[in-house]
């Protein structure tokens, strides 16, 4: 990935940082000039991707349950010690769950998404939001999906969840509007990352026939349009949905 956006001196959380959309955005934002860390639930994935980045930079890793509140106040605190300071925030940790239809889905595997991947991004929101309105400038983007806008098939859970992200990202937006902290939001169409391995063959060659451009997205083509969405030109945007779908939304 060629691409550098100016990010240089900034302060990146990425969550979800050790594989996947997460760790090309960290990799692109270390190449951009911003340091990052990278939180992330898998402690073993996620030192290997802080400790394999930082050639480029400053990268830490950084402990989290998104979904739990007081694990976020935690990371908070240690991304604190570690950068010295935060401007940037990417939500981006997520699961996909199992799929099945919504009249046999297990019940306690929906609600547990809807926990990490709305509720979770939720609590990392609440609790960074304040230090980039307190820095007078600073960056949220939150990665939701194209399935929060359509409606999966055999993914509820996660196409709720998603539908959720994108309405808490519009209005964070305008609850933020006033402070120069913008909040945005990217939904993607299928990308080849390990979180495939959650997901029926069906179920990914359903999502790959709705893309006109008749392939996967890449996570490099993520990460370029979130570190948009993160850098100083992006300055009269918030509450805003970028897609990154090969064309299978245009609305
Ligand atoms: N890859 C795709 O096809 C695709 C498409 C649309 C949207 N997305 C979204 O993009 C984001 C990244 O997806 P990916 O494909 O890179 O996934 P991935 O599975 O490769 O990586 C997700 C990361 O999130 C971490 N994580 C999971 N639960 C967590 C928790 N509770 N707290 C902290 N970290 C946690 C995992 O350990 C993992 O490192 C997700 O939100 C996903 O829903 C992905």
């Amino acid at each position: 990935m060629a691409t550098q956006f100016d990010l240089k001196g900034r302060r990146a959380i990425v969550t979800g940082g050790a594989r996947g959309i997460g760790r090309a955005t960290a990799e692109l934002f270390l190449k951009s000039g911003a340091s990052v860390a990278i939180w992330d639930i898998d402690g073993a994935a996620g030192q290997a991707a802080a400790s394999e980045l930082s050639s480029l930079g400053k990268a830490v890793y950084v402990a989290v349950d998104q979904a739990d509140l007081a694990s976020v106040r935690r990371a908070r605190d240690k991304t604190l010690e570690g950068l010295g300071g935060v401007d940037v925030l990417v939500n981006n940790a997520g699961i996909a769950g199992s799929n099945a239809a919504v009249a046999d889905y297990d019940p306690a595997e929906w609600a547990q998404i809807i926990n990490i991947n709305l509720v979770g991004a939720f609590h990392c929101c609440q609790v960074i939001a304040p230090d980039l309105v307190k820095n007078g400038w600073g960056r949220i983007a939150n990665v939701a999906s194209v399935a929060g806008k359509e409606g999966n098939p055999n993914a509820s859970a996660y196409s709720a969840s998603k539908a959720g992200v994108i309405a808490l990202t519009k209005s964070l937006g305008k609850e933020l509007a006033g402070t120069n902290v913008t909040a945005n939001c990217l939904t993607p169409a299928a990308a080849r990352t390990e979180i495939f391995d959650q997901m029926s063959d069906e179920h990914i060659a359903y999502m790959l026939s709705k893309i006109p451009m008749a392939r996967f997205g890449t996570v490099e083509e993520n990460a370029a349009m979130i570190a948009w969405m993160c850098s100083p030109e992006a300055s009269f945007t918030t509450g805003a949905v970028f897609d990154t779908t090969g064309g299978r939304s245009t609305y």
